[in-house]
């Protein structure tokens, strides 16, 4: 069963023009990093509210101590997975065209993709809430409990968009662009619950692309716009599809 739907998905790569990923926090689960809504998720343990733009700028030490220990220590550790590198190898067969990501990590850059849209922005780049200048994180004293601006002394925060805040208006019309133009959109470990990225595949769909999904378990996608669900981890549904891929048709 799980062979016909990863021969399928090969055929539609094979038969589609344009070819767009669509990618959410599983993509990087088996690279050590926690989801957010699973049960050993990130939302399990902290919350959620930390990153509230709005109770970040009242309480900047407090989120700052969580913003730390889930994204800077785990991340900076973090290498990116063969899902990732089954991407990046589409990529350069000229089978995919880019990857909309609503990560922060950097692991689809990592891996060597080129065209990877930040729907939520990156984590490590850093901008100051007062004078909007922006800094690597490299520059960064991230020991202080909260960082702030080297120039004009204002709250530092990362540069990655907080619930409550809105997309760059560029990015999202880049997203809603490519979303249009694919004929084939590859959906990956994410739930589809954070608006408004998870209208990107519903967009997709609306312009005629045919889906395919990998996940672990069913999303909120899966009954609805899904053409091909296949269950299970990211990592070595990718790097099947891929191998066959460049077994029958490169
Ligand atoms: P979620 O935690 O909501 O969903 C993760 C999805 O990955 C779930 O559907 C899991 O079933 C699936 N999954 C887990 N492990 C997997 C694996 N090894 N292979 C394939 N699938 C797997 O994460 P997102 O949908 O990415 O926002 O969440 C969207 C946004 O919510 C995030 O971008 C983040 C968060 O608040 C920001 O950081 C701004």
């Amino acid at each position: 069963m799980k062979n016909d739907l990863i021969n399928q998905s090969v055929d539609y790569i094979n038969k589609s023009k344009v070819i767009v990923a669509f990618t959410g926090a599983g993509v990087s689960a088996e690279s050590n990093i926690p989801t957010f809504r699973d049960d050993d998720g990130i939302w399990q343990k902290y919350n959620p509210q930390l990153l509230e733009i709005n109770h970040f700028m009242a309480n900047p030490a407090d989120s700052w101590k969580v913003i730390k220990q889930i994204f800077y220590d785990k991340f900076a550790n973090a290498n990116p997975n063969d899902a990732h590198y089954a991407f990046m190898e589409l990529e350069r067969m000229g089978k995919l065209r880019s990857i909309i990501t609503q990560n922060i990590d950097n692991l689809h850059q990592k891996s060597g993709s080129k065209n990877v849209i930040e729907f939520h922005g990156n984590s490590n780049k850093l901008v100051c809430t007062n004078c909007h200048q922006g800094y690597a994180i490299g520059e960064i004293d991230l020991n202080k409990d909260i960082p702030r601006c080297p120039k004009c002394f204002g709250i530092l925060k990362p540069d990655f968009v907080f619930f409550g805040e809105s997309i760059d208006q560029k990015i999202h019309n880049l997203a809603a662009r490519e979303a249009q133009l694919c004929d084939l959109m590859i959906i990956v470990g994410t739930s589809g619950e954070v608006f408004p990225a998870a209208l990107i595949p519903e967009n997709a769909k609306f312009y005629g692309a045919k889906i395919i999904e990998i996940n672990t378990k069913p999303s909120n996608y899966t009954n609805s716009l899904v053409d091909i669900f296949i269950e299970g981890k990211a990592s070595r549904i990718l790097k099947e599809i891929v191998n066959l891929y460049k077994q029958k048709y490169f």
